[in-house]
């Protein structure tokens, strides 16, 4: 497995070419439980949608959905995948943001990187199986008392939101997987126009294989070392907010490891994506403080460090709902 950062956009340009994007989409592998995603979105859409109008349009307002991506993705370097090129993103930012967006009333789909952080489960330890269960001298299985609360928690809430319809989780690895099934989701959320939010928090990769240039068998290091040529990946949050999800309120973040170059990337794709809202974050304090920049304001979000367990994701939520709410208000006025 390689290891690859968070890699630098600036000689993207402007708009992406239309040709690169369709071309990315009909290289791609077909996404193997396409029918199954889509039904799931129609089945969320119904649960989320008023009984006296189906749309934004026909009663003038909906719930409100935020559709939060989470993790890293992958680029295979093989068809039949051995190796590939990951980056560190944990997936925390998006699990917890879910929790926060459900608490005050918004439905959410989680997009999320398999086998990262999930809602609910950040105070679990790290292999919750072994560590918070044990077998008692009759066999049966039981909670160890020092985690009991955090998995009756994480079960209930959980299974609370999932069975409600407003958590609907959808899971990817690969770069491939992610944009089709971000175009996927951006479709399906179209109805509830203003009142959905696409919060970008992946980190998704820049640069992959062509599947039509992937070798099919793991390569062989006996032909000495790797020469390698990657494509760009078309950058799509111009497609997401300009054709995919047009009327939606847009969050993506901006994450670079020098702070002196972070506040002007991120005011670069405001205004280069027309994003709403870009969520600036240096790696090192990203769980300390996030940079809200608008077109209006940056505003400073920090964990509240004088309450143990708490996180900054909570007070950036809070924001987020705020901005969106004002959002809306402009929209219908
Ligand atoms: O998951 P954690 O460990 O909690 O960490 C959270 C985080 C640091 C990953 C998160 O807060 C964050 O900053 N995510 C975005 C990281 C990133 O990929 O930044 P970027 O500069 O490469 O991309 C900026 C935006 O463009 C992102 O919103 C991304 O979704 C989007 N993008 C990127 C590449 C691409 N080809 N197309 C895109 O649309």
């Amino acid at each position: 497995m390689f290891d690859m950062d968070a890699v630098d956009d600036a000689n993207q340009s402007q708009e992406t070419p239309k040709n690169d994007v369709m071309s990315f989409f009909e290289s791609a592998p077909l996404l193997k439980d396409a029918a199954e995603i889509e039904k799931s979105l129609t089945e969320f859409v119904d649960r989320n949608t008023s009984s006296s109008g189906k749309c934004y349009f026909m009663n003038g307002k909906a719930n409100r959905v935020v559709c939060i991506t989470s993790g890293g993705t992958t680029v295979p370097l093989e068809k039949q995948c051995v190796r590939y090129i990951d980056n560190f993103a944990s997936g925390h930012r998006g699990a917890a943001s879910t929790e926060y967006f459900l608490k005050v009333g918004y439905s959410v789909v989680f997009l999320y990187r398999r086998g990262s952080c999930q809602p609910f489960c950040s105070n679990l330890p790290e292999d919750p199986l072994l560590e918070c269960f044990s077998v008692a001298d009759d066999s049966s299985i039981e909670v160890d008392a020092l985690h009991a609360e955090t998995v009756k928690r994480a079960i209930t809430e959980n299974r609370a939101a999932v069975a409600e319809g407003i958590l609907l989780k959808l899971p990817f690895t690969t770069i491939f997987e992610y944009l089709q099934i971000l175009q996927l989701i951006s479709v399906s959320l179209r109805d509830f126009g203003p009142s959905a939010i696409f919060f970008l928090a992946a980190a998704v990769s820049d640069f992959y294989v062509p599947w039509e240039s992937m070798a099919l068998h793991k390569i062989q290091s006996a032909s000495g070392p790797l020469d390698m040529r990657l494509a760009q990946v078309p950058k799509m949050l111009s497609v997401l907010r300009n054709e995919w999800a047009p009327m939606a309120f847009h969050i993506s973040f901006k994450l670079e490891t020098d702070t002196d170059i972070l506040l002007a990337k991120a005011d670069m794709a405001l205004k280069k994506y027309k994003m709403h809202m870009v969520i600036a974050n240096e790696l090192l304090t990203r769980k300390e403080q996030v940079i809200v920049v608008t077109e209006q304001e940056k505003v400073t979000v920090c964990r509240d460090s004088t309450r143990a367990g708490a996180e900054v994701e909570c007070p950036l939520v809070e924001l987020v709902v705020d901005r969106h709410s004002a959002y809306i208000k402009n929209f219908d006025a």
